[in-house]
């Protein structure tokens, strides 16, 4: 029969993962380099350190370490995985990174690309991730955030340097045909805000012969406006949520759980406040690990389900926003 071979299915989280470098930037260390102060930085962020990769580390060997985790906890074997998605802003390959770690993983039947939306970057990844297996064509997912923003960061700017860290988290979701645990979600852009915060493209001139010039492939520091960067956060993440809460029927009580991406503490009181969620809910590893753009949701996630927190089917609600602008938010069942 000519049509469509496959049926839609809902999704179900099988695992989840995370790899952290082992060097550990403190704020006291901080301030040798800017002027600044463990006071401030804690007062205004919530931030006490960050880990910093290795030089012979990158995204797709971090992200590799997250998704292996993720793999055994799902009880996966290498071949059975049909799809990876990298997020990421600062890959180690500009033509792709996850086809590295398909390489590493052994798991030579999956399709594997990269996605840039910065901080929210895993989000956009993860729902991407649940189209391509609710259209029953593929089965199971590898969805990783991995970033690695200290080859980027200005580090003297204090206004900046102080947020940023490197890791990476991955989860291992799986098609089912009886059951979807996503229970809805919602993206969005903003490229006209764009400019308060970019990782641009250097315009450096280089010749190749005669007239004919071209511009060289480099990146600049980040660049971020703080305060609008801020409010942005405060203002639009509150929105969506409530916008996602109303369209599936739930209320913030019914809520286990709020994982914020991990920018600043005040952003993440500020965001529960306005949408009056218990702060016993909202989880948070921001002290220990700083801003790791797209790998902070999965390391909170990674983080409180290993340690017996987040139990399966609790309900998690889940917000990532950053540079492009873009945000989202994602409401789940774990399990
Ligand atoms: N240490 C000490 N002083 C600092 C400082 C630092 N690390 N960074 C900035 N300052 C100073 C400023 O120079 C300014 O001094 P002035 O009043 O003499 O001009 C003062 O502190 C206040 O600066 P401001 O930019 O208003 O601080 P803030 O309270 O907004 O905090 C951020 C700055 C960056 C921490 C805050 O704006 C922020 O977190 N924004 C969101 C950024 C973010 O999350 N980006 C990633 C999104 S994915």
């Amino acid at each position: 029969m000519k049509g469509p071979n496959f049926v839609n299915n809902g999704i179900t989280f099988k695992g989840c993962g995370s790899y952290l470098p082992t060097q550990v930037l403190s704020n006291e260390k901080i301030s040798q380099i800017v002027d600044t102060s463990d006071e401030w930085i804690k007062t205004r962020t919530g931030i006490e350190s960050r880990r910093i990769a290795e030089v012979d580390e990158n995204v797709s060997e971090m992200g590799f370490k997250a998704a292996v985790s993720a793999m055994a906890m799902a009880d996966w074997n290498s071949e059975s995985v049909d799809l990876i998605i990298l997020a990421t802003s600062t890959p180690s390959d500009l033509f792709g990174s996850a086809p590295m770690i398909q390489s590493k993983l052994r798991a030579k039947n999956a399709l594997a690309f990269d996605l840039t939306a910065a901080c929210s970057g895993f989000l956009f990844a993860l729902i991407t991730a649940s189209q391509y297996l609710s259209s029953g064509k593929y089965k199971r997912a590898l969805v990783i955030g991995s970033d690695q923003l200290s080859s980027y960061v200005d580090w003297k700017d204090r206004g900046s340097c102080i947020l940023f860290g490197d890791g990476a988290g991955a989860l291992a979701i799986e098609a089912s045909n009886d059951q979807n645990n996503l229970f809805g979600f919602n993206l969005r852009t903003d490229g006209a805000r764009g400019s308060f915060l970019n990782l641009y493209n250097k315009k450096l001139d280089g010749n190749i012969v005669d007239q004919i010039k071209f511009r060289k492939g480099e990146f600049s520091n980040i660049s971020m406006n703080g305060q609008e960067v801020y409010k942005f956060a405060v203002r639009e993440v509150p929105i969506i949520i409530s916008e996602l809460l109303k369209e599936t029927n739930f209320d913030s009580e019914d809520i286990d759980w709020l994982i914020l991406h991990q920018a600043n503490q005040r952003i993440l009181d500020a965001v529960g406040d306005r949408l009056k969620i218990n702060k016993r809910k909202i989880l948070t590893n921001l002290n220990k690990y700083g801003n790791t753009s797209a790998a902070t949701i999965p390391l909170v996630l990674d983080e409180f389900i290993r340690n017996h927190k987040i139990k399966k089917n609790d309900i998690i609600l889940t917000s990532g926003f950053g540079a492009g602008l873009s945000w989202g938010a994602a409401l789940l069942k774990w399990g």
